[in-house]
C-alpha cells in the first residue's frame, strides 16, 4: 500500500498538471492567467520551466475533477488543495481565480503551491499558500532550490530573495543561482539546504523598510551557520523582479556585482547614515556589529571581520577583539 506521503506527492503532481493545463488550454486560464503572466513580462519558456499554472474561479473546479479521477476526499483536505468539513458537504478549492506557483523539493517533487490574486487586494491576502502537511514543512523548503542547485554549485554562490516572482525574473535575466525564503523569516533548516551547495550567499531583499529589516535579521543566522554573507541593497521600492524588468539582463547583473557588499559594510553604510555625528548612536552601531561578528564560529573569518570593522568604524581593533570575546564567553 502507498504511504500517506506518497499519496500526497501523487495528488500534488496531479494538481500541478491540472493547473498547468488550465493555464495553457482552458479559455479562462488563457484569457486571465496567461494574460497576467504576459503582462508581467514572463517568457513562455520560463512559464513552462517553473510549471506555473492557473486555478479557475469556479468553487470546486479542481476538487470535483480530482474526486472524479479517483482521488480521495481525505487527501484533498490533507494536502490543503481543498477546504471543507469531513462530512459529505461539497469541497471548496483553496486556490480559486489565482495564478499558481508550485513549490518543488530539492529533487523536484511538488510539496506545496502558492496562489496569487490577479487584481489589487480584495479582502484576501495577495498570496495564499498550501498549509503545512505530512510532506510540507515550510521552514525546510526554499522556493526555487530545485532549479537553482546546479547553478549554485557552478557559481559557488546563492542569491537569496524574498518572493516567487523574484526567483523567476532573475532566471529570465540569466541568473539561475537564486532561491526565495517566500516572505517568512529565514530558518536554520533553509540555510543548511543552501550550505549543501555553497557557503557563499548574497541577500537580495526588497528595497523597502520590511526588506531591510528582514535582511538584518537573516544576517546573524547566516553567520551563525558559517555562511559568508554579502548583501545587495536595491533602490527604494524595488524588488529583484520589478528592478529586473526596468533593466536588461546585462545591466541588472552589473548592478548586482557593483552593489554587492560585505555584511559589515552593508550594516555600516545603512546605520552610519543616522549615527554619523552622534557618539551614542555610533557606539550602538559598534555594539551591533560586534554582536554579529561574535556569532561567527571560524576564528580566522572572525578576526578578518574584526579588522574590517575597526577600519570602517575607526576604532581600535584591540578593543573590538576584547568586546567580541566577552560576548563569546558569555554565550558558551
Ligand atoms: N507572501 C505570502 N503571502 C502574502 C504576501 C507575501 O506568502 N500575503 C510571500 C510570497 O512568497 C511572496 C513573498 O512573500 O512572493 C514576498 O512578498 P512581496 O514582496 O509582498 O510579494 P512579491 O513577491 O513582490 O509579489 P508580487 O511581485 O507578485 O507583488
Ligand atoms: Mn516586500
Ligand atoms: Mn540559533
Ligand atoms: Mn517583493
Ligand atoms: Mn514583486
Amino acid at each position: 500500500a502507498q504511504s500517506i506521503r506518497e499519496s500526497l506527492f501523487i495528488l500534488n503532481e496531479y494538481a500541478r498538471d491540472f493547473f498547468v493545463k488550465t493555464l495553457h488550454e482552458h479559455p479562462e486560464g488563457r484569457a486571465v492567467g496567461m494574460s497576467y503572466f504576459r503582462e508581467r513580462g514572463f517568457r513562455d519558456d520560463i512559464i513552462k520551466k517553473f510549471q506555473l499554472g492557473y486555478s479557475p474561479e469556479q468553487r470546486d473546479a479542481f476538487s470535483s475533477g480530482a474526486l472524479k479521477a479517483g482521488y480521495q476526499r481525505e487527501y484533498l483536505l490533507k494536502s490543503g488543495l481543498a477546504v471543507g468539513e469531513e462530512s459529505m458537504l461539497p469541497l471548496t478549492d483553496r486556490f480559486r481565480g489565482r495564478v499558481i506557483f508550485p513549490v518543488h523539493t530539492l529533487s523536484g517533487k511538488v510539496v506545496a503551491f502558492g496562489g496569487r490574486i490577479l487584481k489589487k487586494a480584495e479582502n484576501t491576502g495577495k498570496y495564499i499558500n498550501s498549509p503545512e502537511s505530512e510532506i510540507y514543512s515550510k521552514s525546510n523548503e526554499l522556493y526555487g532550490i530545485y532549479f537553482a542547485k546546479n547553478a549554485i554549485v557552478k557559481q559557488d554562490r546563492c542569491y537569496l530573495v524574498e518572493g516567487y516572482t523574484d526567483v523567476i525574473s532573475m532566471h529570465q535575466a540569466g541568473i539561475e543561482n537564486v532561491v526565495a525564503s517566500s516572505g517568512t523569516a529565514l530558518t536554520h533548516g533553509q540555510i543548511r539546504l543552501i550550505r549543501r551547495f555553497s557557503n557563499n550567499i548574497t541577500v537580495l531583499y526588497d528595497g523597502d523598510t520590511a526588506g531591510i529589516k528582514a535582511a538584518l535579521r537573516g544576517i546573524d543566522l547566516l553567520l551563525e551557520e558559517g555562511m559568508n554573507v554579502k548583501v545587495v541593497l536595491l533602490p527604494d521600492g524595488e524588488d529583484p523582479d520589478s528592478f529586473a524588468r526596468k533593466q536588461n539582463a546585462e545591466s541588472f547583473s552589473r548592478y548586482i556585482n557593483e552593489h554587492e557588499v560585505d555584511f559589515i559594510r552593508f550594516k555600516t553604510q545603512l546605520l552610519l547614515k543616522e549615527a554619523a555625528n552622534d557618539p551614542i548612536k555610533r557606539a550602538g552601531l559598534i555594539t551591533d556589529l560586534v554582536q554579529s561578528i561574535s556569532v561567527i564560529h571560524n576564528n580566522i573569518t572572525r578576526s578578518v571581520y574584526i579588522h574590517d570593522c575597526a577600519a570602517l568604524m575607526n576604532v581600535d581593533e584591540k578593543i573590538l577583539i576584547r568586546e567580541v570575546n566577552k560576548i563569546r564567553l558569555k554565550n558558551i
